[in-house]
């Protein structure tokens, strides 16, 4: 067909669109979003059927390979996954470089962008067999990095990964055991922690998976393109939001828990007050992670014994926001992070790493992306062109006459 975007950079026509708010910038096979209608599907199936009776690991599989395994394939994918948890021990000495009171997710984003330097072997984005040893590394060891970054956070000693376990099995117990001592895998915990990863893995072409695909569009090898992906999420308008509604709902609850007082503030724009957990540029209805994690939310807190009054006034929040002509004109409904933080804290987790779960859930999206584009005739290196706004040409100024 026509090169629209060749076609008319010869007339030398630019469209400007801050925020690619309606700018495609690829084609895609793997995740569809109906923001009007709420719907969320990866690979045709919906995200519904997904949470309820698939797994993250099979999840993964889907995103990355486009059908779902049959059970033969799923084993050796799993088996695979298992046999790749372990880091170098080299690997393992920058986590003590890093101060102790250091964000986990530079700290995530700085050991995978390292993997680069261990893995030498897989980098080329063209060769197959490679390809499929940085997927599999990368999904194999970002748990244990995870792990690592909140044990140095917390002055723990480090666990070697069980084989024996499922890849959130090991997760946990690498995050909360100690190695002189047994670990029990909660499976409520487990079930619920693999859910979320579900509903994380894939939203198209968000921020941090743009990233993904503008990095790896210079040709860059895997494991650098993720560790940029990383860091796009690390903001608080992305998945940085899910620290900032906890940070949000705790700041609501030590001024005596007003409800009305926050939503006016937001509406008014006060200090540049956002309703964090609200919004989302692509969903105009309720998004359908955000459903599912309410149900989730009121499970897991019922049985975990989470915090009640955070999760009251998250509720009040919502409902207050839903019934007010501001959210409604702008048809703001809350996004998949409005609850999650509730969950993530009563299963232990610090605020601190709940970007760095999103990121686990986030990973087998980035890796689809990324080799999905790499795979891709039409793909060329990402370069988008401006709007040159700046001074017309002048003439240099000797620094003695400026
Ligand atoms: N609280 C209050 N007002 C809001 C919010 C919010 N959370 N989100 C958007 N608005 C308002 C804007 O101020 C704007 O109002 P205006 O027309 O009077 O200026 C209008 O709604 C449209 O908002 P935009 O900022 O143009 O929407 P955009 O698509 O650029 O932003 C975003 C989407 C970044 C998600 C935004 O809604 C937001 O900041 N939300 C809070 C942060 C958050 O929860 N992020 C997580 C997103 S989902 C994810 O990454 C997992």
């Amino acid at each position: 067909g026509i090169d629209l975007g060749k076609l008319l950079a010869k007339t030398g026509m630019v469209t400007l669109d801050p925020g690619f708010v309606n700018t495609a910038s690829c084609s895609s096979g793997i995740t569809y979003i109906d923001g009007d209608a709420g719907i969320l599907r990866y690979r045709g199936y919906p995200i519904e059927q997904l949470a309820e009776s698939s797994t993250f690991v099979e999840v993964s599989y889907l995103l990355i390979y486009g059908e779902l395994p049959t059970q033969a394939q799923l084993d050796d994918f799993t088996d695979k996954i298992r046999r790749h948890t372990l880091l170098h021990e080299d690997l393992k000495r920058f986590f003590d470089g890093f101060p102790r009171d250091a964000h986990p997710m530079p700290v995530l984003s700085s050991a995978v962008s390292a993997l680069s330097t261990f893995y030498q072997d897989s980098l080329n984005p063209f060769d197959d067999p490679q390809v499929e040893m940085s997927t599999i590394r990368l999904l194999a060891k970002l748990p244990t990095i995870a792990a690592y970054a909140y044990k140095k956070s917390v002055g723990q000693p480090f666990l070697y990964p069980d084989n024996s376990l499922g890849l959130v099995e090991n997760f946990l117990r690498m995050t909360f055991g100690f190695p002189a001592e047994p670990y029990k895998v909660d499976p409520i915990l487990t079930k619920a922690l693999d859910q979320l990863f579900i509903l994380h893995a894939d939203h198209e072409q968000n921020c941090s998976t743009s990233t993904v695909r503008l990095v790896g569009s210079s040709q860059a090898n895997m494991f650098a393109s993720i560790s940029a992906g990383i860091n796009a999420l690390f903001g608080p308008l992305h998945g940085g939001a899910n620290q900032a509604v906890l940070e949000m709902l705790e700041g609501i609850r030590d001024s005596g828990g007003d409800v009305d007082t926050f939503v006016r503030k937001v509406k008014n724009k006060e200090d540049g007050v956002k309703l964090m957990g609200f919004g989302h540029r692509v969903y105009k209805n309720y998004d359908p992670r955000a459903a599912i994690i309410k149900k989730t939310a009121d499970e897991v807190l019922g049985k975990l014994g989470g915090d009640d009054q955070l999760l009251g006034i998250a509720k009040a929040l919502e409902e207050r926001a839903l019934s007010d002509d501001y959210f409604v004109e702008r048809k703001l409904y809350p996004n998949v992070d409005f609850y999650t933080g509730l969950i993530y804290r009563a299963m232990g987790f610090p605020t601190r790493m709940f970007t760095v779960l999103f990121a686990l859930g986030r990973l087998p999206g980035w890796i689809a992306h990324w080799r999905e584009m790499m795979k891709d005739p039409a793909t060329k290196i990402g370069r988008p062109r401006q709007v040159y706004v700046g001074s017309p040409e002048r003439d240099y100024v000797a620094i003695n006459e400026r």
